[in-house]
């Protein structure tokens, strides 16, 4: 089929909106109309070449939500009509990690997902025969997309896809890393650092767990109050004195639970100092750039603070984000105060923009219908 995507030509340049060819789905395959994708971060990065493991031509966006059209052989959880977030990190229920309730990094098509292929190492995109790589195993800035079942989440055909697009990256990350990675007790002291998307999702999910402080770090006021919304029960600007501000809050000793999700290691090592001596667990959501690292004095290590990583926000896709998805039906979660600008696939460039300027939490691609 004929149909129109987002095409990354040159790191660097514009995104170009294009016709491209998709084919049918293969084996364990689903071809999705993609109803609404939000611009992430992720995408941007990729764009830009900064990412050393970036390929072009390529089509990119990885936060989309949409129907299923049509299902390739052997799919077997998925029929035509579900509604579906897509899944840049898949669960495939039958690798060692999958099986394991430690970790949500399934194993099944890592490799070829991350050189742009489908799990068969071929693309269905193609420009007049030149294939044409999927970004991220998702390329959701696109009508429509072929993807992997085991990448596909079925949410409830109650969740408009505007809402429901951000539990494919963002919001997951953020409620998860405190629900499903840090397993934030209730009674619990939190320190979020960054009000981003991810950010805010941290504060929402700290509340959702029944923490009692709730304490939101920021440079910019206009997020805070953002966080407020979502729970937060403090609102501190960032400066170089962050740490020593929560320390003095907490009676010397730090938070029980702190998130980074700026993705500057500078403050991913406030995030680790202001974890409370004991037993305080730092988190990092944030995406480091190549070759940047991240300082700890080992002392904090040694005096009972522990330090982990979340992609995803542990999130288990396929199990998860629907029952996310719910929580926000039932009410749970304000979705809506992060849909910040609703643009055409034609505007996805200014999405871009939006998102450099820092203006809005997210932009969200409406393909109409
Ligand atoms: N782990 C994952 O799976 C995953 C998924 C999505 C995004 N991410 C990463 O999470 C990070 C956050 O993503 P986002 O979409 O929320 O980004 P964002 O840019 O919207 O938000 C980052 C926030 O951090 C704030 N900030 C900057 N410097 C700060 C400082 N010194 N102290 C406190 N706050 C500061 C900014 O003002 C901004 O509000 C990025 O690094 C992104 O790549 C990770
Ligand atoms: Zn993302
Ligand atoms: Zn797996």
């Amino acid at each position: 089929m004929r149909m129109r995507a987002a095409v990354l030509e040159q790191f660097g340049q514009p995104l170009v909106v294009q016709e491209l060819d998709l084919a049918e789905p293969r084996a364990d395959e689903v071809l999705v109309r993609v109803a609404a994708c939000g611009v992430c971060h992720t995408d941007l990065y990729t764009a830009s070449g900064v990412d050393p493991s970036g390929y072009a031509p390529a089509v990119l966006g990885h936060e989309g939500a949409g129907v299923v059209e049509a299902i390739g052989e052997g799919v077997s959880s998925l029929a035509v009509g579900d509604h579906v977030v897509t899944l840049f990190s898949p669960q495939c229920r039958e690798c060692v990690h999958c099986l394991s309730p430690k970790t949500n990094i399934c194993l099944a098509i890592r490799d070829q997902q991350g050189k742009g292929f489908l799990p068969d190492g071929t693309t269905r995109l193609s420009r007049d025969g030149e294939p044409i790589r999927h970004f991220m195993g998702t390329s959701t800035f696109a009508e429509y997309t072929v993807m992997p079942e085991i990448a596909l989440a079925k949410v409830s055909p109650d969740a408009p896809f505007d809402r429901a697009c951000l539990f494919a990256c963002g919001l997951s990350t953020g409620l998860g890393a405190a629900m499903f990675s840090a397993k934030v007790e209730a009674g619990s002291t939190c320190v979020v650092f960054g009000a981003g998307m991810v950010g805010l999702g941290a504060v929402a999910g700290c509340r959702l767990q029944g923490a009692e402080r709730i304490v939101c770090v920021d440079l910019s006021g206009e997020r805070l109050e953002l966080a407020k919304g979502q729970g937060a029960t403090e609102l501190m600007l960032a400066g170089s004195d962050t740490v020593e501000a929560i320390l003095d809050s907490t009676g010397g000793f730090g938070a029980d639970y702190t998130f980074e999700a700026t993705g500057i290691v500078s403050v991913m090592r406030q995030a680790v100092e202001s974890a409370r001596m004991g037993w305080g667990l730092a988190t990092m959501c944030g995406v480091a750039g190549k070759g940047e690292t991240l300082d700890i004095i080992p002392r904090y290590l040694i005096t009972g603070r522990r330090v982990c990583g979340s992609s995803f926000g542990g999130v288990k896709g396929r199990d998860q984000v629907p029952q996310l998805v719910q929580r926000y039906l039932d009410g749970d979660i304000d979705v809506d105060a992060f849909l910040s600008h609703r643009i055409s696939l034609d505007e996805v460039n200014k999405g871009i923009e939006l998102m450099e300027a820092q203006d809005g939490i997210r932009s969200v691609i409406d393909f109409g219908g």
